[in-house]
């Protein structure tokens, strides 16, 4: 038996301001697209916007339906939304708000595993590591890579 160690590495920001102008300009994407998260039920309204490889930016945001598991996260509906409207694009970036009130909360949230797993899978098809954003008002975390959120994730495909 050997005993291994998995390191993650990853920045942290204390603002949207600190970052480069590229990701802020992310960020400020998915705090825009917050305002559509229709969220009845957990009152929680998550935005994600996601950068492809031409620049362009896909948003996204929950949504939830009265018949609960019928709903999908924001990183989901954003990185879906991307590969059906840009098919052959690669996903490059993807930032992420959420909270419960008016403005996103000031720690950063996380993506479901589920989320993490779809990441994943886009992040092989793009053959880059995807740069991810999770972004507080008083904190951003930067990760370079999915398997900074999920290591040993399934790709056995
Ligand atoms: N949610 C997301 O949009 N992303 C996540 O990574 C976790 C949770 C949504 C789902 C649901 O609409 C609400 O947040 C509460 O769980």
């Amino acid at each position: 038996m050997e005993e291994k160690t998995i390191v993650i590495k990853y920045e942290e920001y204390s603002s949207y301001d600190e970052l480069p102008e590229q990701e802020r300009e992310l960020v400020l994407a998915a705090v825009e697209a917050r305002g559509g998260a229709y969220a009845p039920y957990s009152h929680y309204r998550v935005g994600a916007a996601v950068r492809l490889d031409d620049g362009q930016i896909v948003k996204g945001s929950n949504q939830e339906n009265a018949a609960y598991p019928s709903g999908l996260c924001a990183e989901r509906t954003a990185m879906f939304a991307a590969s059906a409207q840009h098919p052959g694009r690669k996903l490059r970036a993807i930032a992420i708000v959420c909270g419960a009130g008016e403005e996103p909360q000031e720690k950063p949230g996380s993506p479901c595993g589920a989320c993490r797993q779809v990441m994943a899978q886009y992040e092989r098809e793009s053959g880059a590591k995807m740069r991810i954003l999770l972004s507080g008002r008083s904190k951003v975390l930067a990760f370079t890579g999915v398997d900074s959120l999920m290591p040993l994730v399934f790709d056995d495909l």
